[in-house]
């Protein structure tokens, strides 16, 4: 496939060591071990021990042994408090790694209780880009979820709780140093959340495709995750068959891949304030954002389209319009087939919120690698007509 001269320029790609395959959830306890742990401080929640996952990680740790300590204080879009507890915890007991298993919340979890306990003060400190200073203690993170790349990124969100926002904090620091893959996880994952965060890592996907800062090695990982989304996303949903769970897995790793290195744009941009704010689903909120930011994209990135039409399963069209509503359609059907849902309104989102959402969103380190440089008023009307 072709690619644009300008993605060639400071090409860097940073990933840590993958693990990928159904069963590797009993390689964890080796893994731990093999990165100097003696005392494992496991990080999940409810569902996953409910479902037996976390069981068979702390017999994996055994196997290798090690001694553990559970933490599941964890919510759905993770607070500071909680992290904070963590790390106290953390400490309390003497761990010396860390392991999360679970979705985007309790990996991010896990990523801030292991940034606090290497460097201190609240997590709040650490909003921003580059502000983590102390090498964090070794990190093992297993999704089980099929959307938030949190696993291979350098991001972490927390939820202030005090300002009702979200906290992006970004850092080579809290990129893991093994990402493990089990995709048989997936098949205790309700079918609500195989579509909200399957769409995640289709956000990802096109954000990082679209982004000023892609490069050759993000847009080949953008694409098959694209094509995997594609091809498997409806099924997986409705039918539940094990090999499109496993494509969509591998989907979230490529997608995350391309985003930890070309970063994102204005789903992700606005979905952090909306997120904050109403505490509402990441998945839901960008399934609404996503086919309004890629209208508002496309005339912009329309030297791109050749490759997002190959990911998406096509042959590109003749000519740049066609191709344009090509992409625009595909999303649209592929979101509509997954019964994603499509308006904010119908998130809780209140309509008096928007300009201050729109404000916000302006603030969030997203908002940079936008491939079309936005305003209050430009984010205002994708607002208003996701809503
Ligand atoms: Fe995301």
């Amino acid at each position: 496939m072709e690619t644009t001269a300008s993605a060639l320029h400071h090409c860097k790609f940073e990933v840590p060591e993958i693990i990928f395959g159904r069963g590797v959830l009993s390689q964890v306890g080796s893994c731990a071990r093999r990165l100097g742990g003696k005392k494992v401080f496991l990080v999940s929640d409810e569902g996953l021990f409910s479902a037996g996952w976390v069981d068979q990680a702390m017999r994996s740790l055994l196997e290798a042994h090690l001694s553990f300590v559970y933490y599941d204080q964890v919510s759905p879009n993770p607070r500071d408090f909680e992290v904070e507890d963590g790390a106290r915890e953390y400490i309390r007991h003497g761990a010396d790694v860390i392991v999360g298993l679970g979705g985007g919340s309790a990996m991010d979890a896990a990523k801030g209780i292991a940034t606090l306990v290497a460097n201190g003060g609240r997590i709040r400190d650490y909003e921003g880009s580059d502000k983590i200073h102390r090498p964090l203690p070794p990190l093992v993170l297993c999704p089980t979820t099929c959307g938030t790349g949190s696993d291979v990124s350098q991001f972490a969100i927390i939820n202030d709780s005090e300002r009702r926002c979200k906290l992006t904090i970004m850092s080579r620091c809290v990129a893991p140093d093994i990402s493990l893959t089990d995709p048989d996880t997936l098949e205790t994952l309700p079918e609500e959340y195989i579509c909200t965060t399957a769409t995640d890592a289709l956000s990802h996907a096109l954000e990082a495709f679209f982004s000023v800062a892609s490069t050759t090695l993000t847009d080949v990982n953008a694409v098959r995750a694209l094509r995997l989304i594609s091809r498997s996303f409806v099924k997986a949903v409705h039918e539940h068959r094990p090999e499109d769970l496993e494509n969509l897995a591998r989907a979230s790793l490529h997608a995350g891949m391309a985003f930890s290195n070309s970063l994102l744009g204005i789903v992700h941009a606005l979905a952090h304030p909306i997120g904050g704010l109403y505490d509402a689903n990441h998945g839901s909120v960008n399934a609404v954002l996503l086919p309004e930011v890629i209208r508002y994209d496309l005339p912009v990135v329309t030297e791109k389209l050749p490759e997002l039409a190959y990911g998406l399963g096509y042959a590109f069209p003749d000519d740049e319009k066609g191709a344009a509503e090509m992409v625009q359609e595909t999303i649209e059907k592929l979101l509509d087939a997954a019964g994603a849902p499509r308006s904010l309104r119908s998130l809780g989102v209140a309509r008096e919120d928007l300009p201050s959402l729109a404000q916000n969103a302006l603030k969030d380190i997203c908002i940079i690698t936008s491939p079309r440089q936005a305003d209050e008023k430009d984010l205002l009307s994708i607002l208003e007509r996701a809503y």
